[in-house]
């Protein structure tokens, strides 16, 4: 499995600090590799509290989980930056770019933080990503000279900088309308079928989860199956 969750709880303590909210409740899941995954559920659900776990943004209460034979528990903080950085890709919601820093810039982001790294492989690398995207007439513009659909854009080659096995995404298609939306699912299915990268989506669309493999849905604190109607 690249993915293992076992008796996973989260509670978030109240300002109180008695009065706790359980998120999720003794939740155990399991994702292969390759795999393309939707994850369905109310506001409030806790579906990004689950994918910051996965990304390791955010910790436990009780429970384990496991990344491509890792136990997240087990790292340490140099561990737990390198594992955030180039294990997991995260898309957030608000694709969160840097307006001062250009889209070529935005998407070597991540690989500041790796001194010893070869610059000019990874600004190829870039190049070609943003290529990839459709951007590649756009290297030298600022975010807020983009459309929504086109930042996000941006935000899935900065994702994919670093060649994670696994890309999760937050709601990635909330701000886009139908088209645009469709358009970036086709580039992240496209992702996972040339590059075995593993997917991860929190939707509220149900045409985007159909076009996961498997669907999932928050209830009561834990993930349940749902079957796709064909
Ligand atoms: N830092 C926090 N402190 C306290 N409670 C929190 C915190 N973060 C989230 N919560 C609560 O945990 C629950 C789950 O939140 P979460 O953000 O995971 O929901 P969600 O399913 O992603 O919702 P949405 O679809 O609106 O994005 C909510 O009730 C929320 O108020
Ligand atoms: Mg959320």
């Amino acid at each position: 499995m690249l993915l293992e969750i076992k008796n996973l709880t989260k509670t978030y303590r109240a300002p109180d600090g008695v009065h706790g909210v359980d998120v999720l409740r003794d939740l155990h899941w399991q994702v292969a590799p390759g795999e393309t995954v939707a994850i369905l559920g109310p506001s409030g659900s806790g579906k990004s509290t689950l994918l910051n776990i996965l990304g390791a943004l955010d910790g436990v209460d009780r429970g384990e989980v496991w990344v491509g034979g890792q136990d997240l528990a087990q790292l340490d903080e140099k561990g737990l930056a390198l594992y955030r950085n180039e294990t997991v890709g995260f898309i957030f919601q608000l694709h969160h770019l840097l307006p001062q820093c250009t889209i070529l810039e935005n998407v070597l982001v991540p690989t500041l933080a790796k001194p010893g790294a070869d610059r000019g492989v990874l600004k190829n690398r870039a190049r070609e990503l943003l290529a990839a995207v459709g951007l590649e007439h756009r290297l030298h513009h600022l975010p807020g000279q983009l459309s929504g659909g086109e930042r996000q854009r941006v935000a899935v080659a900065r994702a994919l900088i670093h060649r994670p096995r696994l890309v999760l995404a937050d709601e990635p298609t909330g701000s886009l309308d139908r088209d645009s939306a469709g358009r970036l699912v086709d580039l992240l299915l496209e992702i996972n079928a040339t590059q075995g990268v593993t997917l991860v989506v929190v939707t509220h669309a149900l045409d985007v989860a159909q076009r996961m493999r498997r669907m999932f849905e928050i209830e009561h604190g834990q993930l349940v199956e749902r079957v796709a109607c064909e």
